[in-house]
C-alpha cells in the first residue's frame, strides 16, 4: 500500500483533545491536498475524529474550520494552482470557502471506536493511561481488516510496552507532536526494535509533508523531552524547598520561577511552564515514568498535593492559562499559591523584597525573547554566562546550580541511552522547548 492508499481512511482516537484536534487538522488538511490531486478525485479519502465527549466533538468543525480558514489565507498562491480549473472561482473568499468545505468535508465525527474498523493508518491521542491505549488499540485490531497501523502520541509510555500487551506485531511507533501539533516544529520518532521499515518509511514522508522537524528518541518512557522537562520540574521544587529556610513557601516558588525564566533566559520559568502543561499532566507521566525507569525521584509530593487542592493549570478551550501554582491576569503571573492559606498571594506583596535577596541580573542580560532572534546569540550568550559565573548572588548561585542540574539531565538522558546524540537532546529542547541554547552546552565551563 503505498502513502495516499494508505491516507484514504485515517482515524484521530481522542480527536476533541488538546493534541488531537491539532493531529486532526494537519491531517486533514494532507488528505484534502491529495483529494484535490486530478487523479484522485473519483476516490474517497475519510477521516475519522473520534472522541468519547460528543460535546467537545460538536465544537470540533468550528475550530477546523477557523483553523483551515487562517491557513488558507496564507496560501493562496498555491490554492489558485490547486482550483485552477475551477472557472466559477474567482475571488479570494470563493477559493478559500470552497477549501474549507473540502477539507472539512473529509472529516467525520463519531463518539465510537468502530468508526475506526476500516482506517488503515490510526492516530492515537486520548488519554495518558497506558492500559486504556491498549485496550482501544486491541479492540480496533480485533475488528479492522485493513492492516491497520498506530501513530500514538503518547508523552511517556515505551512503545514496546504498547506493541507487546496489544499484540500490534511492530505495526506502531510514537510520533510525538509537541503542544499545538499545528504550530510546534517538532516530533519526536520513536521507533522500537519490532517497529516495521514499511510504517517508519510513511512517517517520514508524512512528517516531511507537514514540514516537521524529526528527531529520534530511543525507546524509554518519556523519550527525550518528558525525560528532560520532568527532571527539570523536580529540581526546582527542590530548589524552592531548600529556600524555604529563609523564605516563605510562595516566596520560594517566585523566586525559582524568577531564576528558571529570566535569569536562565528562557520562555517560561519552570512553574508557569508545569501550569501550561497542566500539574495533572506532568504527574500522569511521572507516573508512567518512575517505574518503568526505576527512578524514584520521579515523582512530587508537592504536585500530589496541589492536585488533591484542585489546582492543575491547563488551559481553558480559548488557549487562555487556567490558574495554577501560579495565578495568571492578561498572561502574567499575579500570585502564587499557598497549600496551606488555600488561596492565592499576590506577589507585589513581596516581589521587591525576594528580588534584593536574588540581587540584580548581570548587566549583560537581554531577554529571552531578543535572544532567541538574534544571529549572534551564542556570543551574547557566552558574554552573559561568563558575567554571571563571577557573580556571588543568590540568584547567580541557583542559576549556575539550575544550568548544571539541566546540562546533567541532558548528558544523562544520552547515557542512560534514551537518545544516542547529545545534539537530538539539544534540538528537543530548542526546537520543542524554544529554549535560546541547548542544555549541553560549555557556558559555565
Ligand atoms: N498536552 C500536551 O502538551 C501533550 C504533548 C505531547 C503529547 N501529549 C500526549 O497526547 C495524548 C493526549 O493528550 P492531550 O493533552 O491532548 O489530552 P486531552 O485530555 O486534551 O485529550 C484527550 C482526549 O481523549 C478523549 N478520550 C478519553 N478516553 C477516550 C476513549 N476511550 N476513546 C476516545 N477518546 C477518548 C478525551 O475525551 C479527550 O478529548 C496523551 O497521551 C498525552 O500524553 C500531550
Amino acid at each position: 500500500m503505498n502513502y495516499e492508499e494508505k491516507l484514504q481512511n485515517v482515524s484521530v482516537l481522542g480527536a476533541a483533545g488538546k493534541m488531537g484536534s491539532g493531529i486532526l487538522l494537519l491531517t486533514a488538511i494532507e488528505m484534502a491536498e491529495l483529494q484535490l490531486k486530478p487523479e484522485n478525485r473519483s476516490k474517497t479519502f475519510a477521516l475519522n475524529a473520534i472522541d468519547v465527549s460528543p460535546a467537545a466533538l460538536t465544537g470540533l468543525y468550528g475550530y477546523l474550520k477557523a483553523q483551515v480558514q487562517k491557513l488558507a489565507e496564507k496560501k493562496m498562491v498555491q490554492l489558485r494552482t490547486i482550483y485552477k480549473d475551477h472557472a466559477d472561482l474567482i475571488e479570494n473568499g470563493e477559493i478559500i470557502d470552497q477549501y474549507i468545505d473540502d477539507v472539512l468535508k473529509i472529516v467525520h465525527t463519531s463518539t465510537s471506536v468502530e468508526s475506526a474498523y476500516n482506517s488503515g493508518l490510526i492516530f492515537e491521542a486520548i488519554i495518558e493511561n497506558s492500559e486504556l491505549k491498549v485496550k482501544l488499540i486491541k479492540q480496533i485490531l480485533a475488528n479492522n481488516k485493513n492492516d491497520p497501523w498506530f501513530f500514538t502520541n503518547t508523552s511517556s509510555v515505551p512503545i514496546n510496552e504498547l506493541d507487546t500487551n496489544a499484540n500490534i506485531k511492530g505495526k506502531i511507533l510514537g510520533f510525538h507532536f509537541y503542544n499545538p501539533p499545528a504550530v510546534q516544529k517538532l516530533v519526536e520518532l520513536i521507533v522500537t526494535e519490532n517497529t516495521k521499515k514499511e510504517v517508519v518509511d510513511f512517517a517520514l514522508e508524512y512528517a516531511k509533508n507537514l514540514r516537521k522537524v524529526i528527531v529520534p528518541s530511543n525507546d524509554k518512557a518519556g523519550f527525550i523531552g518528558n525525560g528532560h522537562f520532568m527532571r527539570d520540574i523536580i529540581f526546582g521544587i527542590k530548589q524552592a524547598n531548600s529556600l524555604m529556610n529563609d523564605m516563605s513557601f510562595v516566596e520560594a516558588v517566585y523566586a525559582v520561577n524568577k531564576i528558571t525564566q529570566d535569569f536562565m533566559i528562557r520562555p517560561m520559568g519552570i512553574f508557569q511552564l508545569m501550569d501550561y502543561v497542566g500539574l495533572d499532566v506532568c504527574q500522569k507521566i511521572m507516573i508512567v515514568m518512575k517505574p518503568r525507569l526505576n527512578d524514584n525521584e520521579l515523582h512530587s509530593d508537592l504536585i500530589d498535593k496541589l492536585i488533591s487542592l484542585d489546582v492543575k493549570g491547563g488551559q481553558n478551550s480559548d488557549g487562555s492559562q487556567k490558574p495554577g501554582i501560579l495565578l495568571y491576569e492578561k498572561g502574567r503571573v499575579v500570585a502564587v499559591y499557598d497549600p496551606e492559606k488555600k488561596d492565592y498571594i499576590k506577589i507585589d506583596t513581596f516581589q521587591e523584597k525576594i528580588d534584593k535577596m536574588l540581587g540584580t541580573l548581570p548587566s549583560s542580560y537581554q531577554p529571552w525573547k531578543a535572544v532567541i532572534g538574534n544571529k549572534g546569540k551564542d556570543k551574547v550568550l557566552t558574554e552573559y554566562f561568563n558575567e554571571l559565573k563571577a557573580m556571588n548572588t543568590l540568584g547567580s548561585k541557583l542559576t549556575k546550580d539550575y544550568v548544571i542540574n539541566s546540562k546533567n539531565i541532558g548528558l544523562k538522558l544520552v547515557s542512560d541511552k534514551v537518545t544516542d546524540k547529545e545534539d537530538h537532546v539539544n534540538t528537543v529542547m530548542l526546537t520543542g522547548f524554544f529554549h535560546a541554547y541547548g542544555p549541553i552546552n560549555n557556558y559555565l565551563n
